[in-house]
């Protein structure tokens, strides 16, 4: 899909729909819509009238031109109360707009640029917020059956605008990175396990390299042996599949330092090892790397804007299953950082390939670090999948990043990470447990984790719930979400701007 403007006006463009938005206090047909109307013959008003058109948030309504207006569908959609519009609800109707484009098959789309001169919204956003939420709507995962049809695809996305300034031009490139990227981290998450294994995720991770000119290296078993990895290993130790250690290297800054670490949960599967899951929905542990995928998918989107913040991506990537080589409750292992870990359940094996993750990423000179996981089962029970659970051992640091997550429309909730749970992962022969029981779930993963980070500045985000949706939404088909990759490239340009201070 093609997004750029066009200078024609709504009532001369071609095209198989035209989007126009009215807000919700509207009672008649006005500006551009009344000029349609007028074309259209009082049909538009008529249908106001009969309280067929609405302008309620979201409301669509699509009428056939017969031939009135050289485009083919008029498609009028409700922008609610037009004092509470705001970039939000402009990236959900977009990805409205495209949403019910693809339902008939449109291939070429001209839309009103919505919320242009809204006091809410930046120029910035006017394009920023349509791109994305337009880019997202539009993605599909295409499958693999002989008989499946392809999803329909738009080929041209107009936007509408008489004067295009810098600005409204860059909010297109800008709003389609931030699409494009959570477009990559969803493709990685809807790929199955047989389909997506660690070596899979490494060659995908070097095409993004490749890409965008970064570094990358891709440390094997016997590197990580030699680094003492233990934590990864006795995750992989089960599996047939090679466990591999990714790490990325975008340089925006003249020299390595401030560098912001981004470390993502890399379970290609779970079964939960000797400690195995039960059958029902165990399908669904291909998307344990949903972590991973939302950094390789921040760093595409990065490597497209080129901010000026040198990022680190490391992603431990395993899978997690059960054989006679498998690691085993009771186990001690020793980890990278040195302190060792009883193994009390296999299936808490994000935090032991977290922890190994975090250690390298400080080595090789992450300043702050952001984790991300699809961590624990209780942090689907506690937020649904709603919303990001998050813990921070630094405070003015998250306070940053859940302003970026707010603007990237993102929800972040904050969870206590007082030292009274930090007791519940200790272990009477080892440094740590790998769980601290039922309570507090989400709560001792997220402390277990950021002890690796120890003092340097940290960030866990537990995606367990919002890494995927059965049902769907304006934005999201069912399947991966692509969660929290628009959030962390907010946070990168924003440190990309005004440095990490
Ligand atoms: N990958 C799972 C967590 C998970 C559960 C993600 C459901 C998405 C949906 C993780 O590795 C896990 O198995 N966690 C255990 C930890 C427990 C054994 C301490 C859990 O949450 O049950
Ligand atoms: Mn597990
Ligand atoms: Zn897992």
């Amino acid at each position: 899909m093609k997004i750029e403007f066009t200078n024609q006006s709504a009532v001369n463009i071609q095209a198989d729909l035209l989007a126009v938005g009215m807000y919700s206090e509207e009672t008649k047909p006005q500006g551009i819509l009344a000029e349609l109307d007028q074309k259209l013959e009082g049909a538009i008003l008529d249908l106001i009238q009969q309280e067929d058109i609405s302008g309620k948030l979201k409301a669509t309504t699509l009428l056939h031109t017969f031939g009135k207006i050289p485009a083919k569908r008029l498609l009028i959609v409700g922008l609610g109360e037009e004092k509470s519009f705001d970039q939000d609800r402009l990236r959900e109707v977009a990805g409205l707009v495209v949403k019910t484009a693809k339902s008939v098959k449109a291939k070429k789309v001209a839309s009103i640029l919505f919320g242009l001169n809204h006091p809410n919204i930046s120029e910035h956003h006017v394009t920023h917020s349509f791109a994305e939420g337009a880019t997202m709507a539009h993605y599909h995962f295409d499958g693999y059956g002989l008989e499946k049809e392809p999803s329909p695809s738009i080929d041209q996305l107009q936007l509408i605008a008489k004067d295009v300034t810098d600005e409204l031009q860059y909010g297109i490139e800008c709003g389609s990175a931030y699409g494009v990227g959570t477009n990559v981290a969803r493709d990685l998450v809807n790929t199955p396990g047989n389909l997506m294994t660690p070596t899979i995720m490494a060659e995908k991770a070097m095409e993004i390299a490749r890409r965008y000119n970064m570094e990358v290296e891709i440390l094997e078993r016997e590197e990580m042996e030699r680094l003492g990895m233990g934590a990864l290993l006795a995750v992989a130790q089960g599996s047939e599949q090679p466990p591999k250690m990714i790490v990325l290297k975008y340089q925006g800054r003249t020299k390595w330092d401030d560098v912001l670490g981004l470390v993502g949960k890399g379970l290609t599967f779970d079964s939960g090892g000797i400690s195995i899951k039960p059958a029902a929905n165990m399908d669904l542990m291909k998307t344990d790397m949903g972590g991973a995928a939302a950094v390789l998918g921040a760093m595409e989107a990065i490597g497209r804007l080129q901010p000026k913040v040198n990022v680190l991506a490391v992603v431990p990537a395993a899978e997690n299953m059960p054989s006679g080589s498998a690691y085993k409750p009771g186990d001690v292992i020793t980890s990278m950082s040195g302190k060792t870990i009883e193994v009390l359940n296999t299936d808490a094996e994000g935090r032991l390939a977290l922890a190994d993750g975090i250690t390298y990423a400080k080595q090789l000179g992450a300043a702050r670090i952001i984790d991300l996981a699809t961590l624990t089962g209780a942090a689907v029970v506690a937020l649904g999948s709603v919303t990001t659970g998050t813990m921070t051992n630094n405070q003015d640091f998250l306070d940053d990043f859940m302003k970026s997550a707010k603007k990237a429309g993102e929800k972040v909730w904050q969870l206590p990470a007082f030292d009274e749970y930090k007791e519940q992962i200790k272990s009477k022969i080892a440094d740590l447990k790998n769980t601290g029981g039922r309570e507090a779930g989400t709560i001792t993963a997220g402390l277990f984790v950021g002890s690796f980070a120890e003092d340097t500045p940290w960030i866990h985000l537990d995606i367990a719930g919002t890494a995927w949706t059965d049902k769907g939404n304006s934005l999201n088909p069912p399947g991966a979400t692509g969660a929290m990759v628009r959030s962390l490239v907010q946070m990168a340009k924003h440190y990309g701007k005004h440095g990490m201070k």
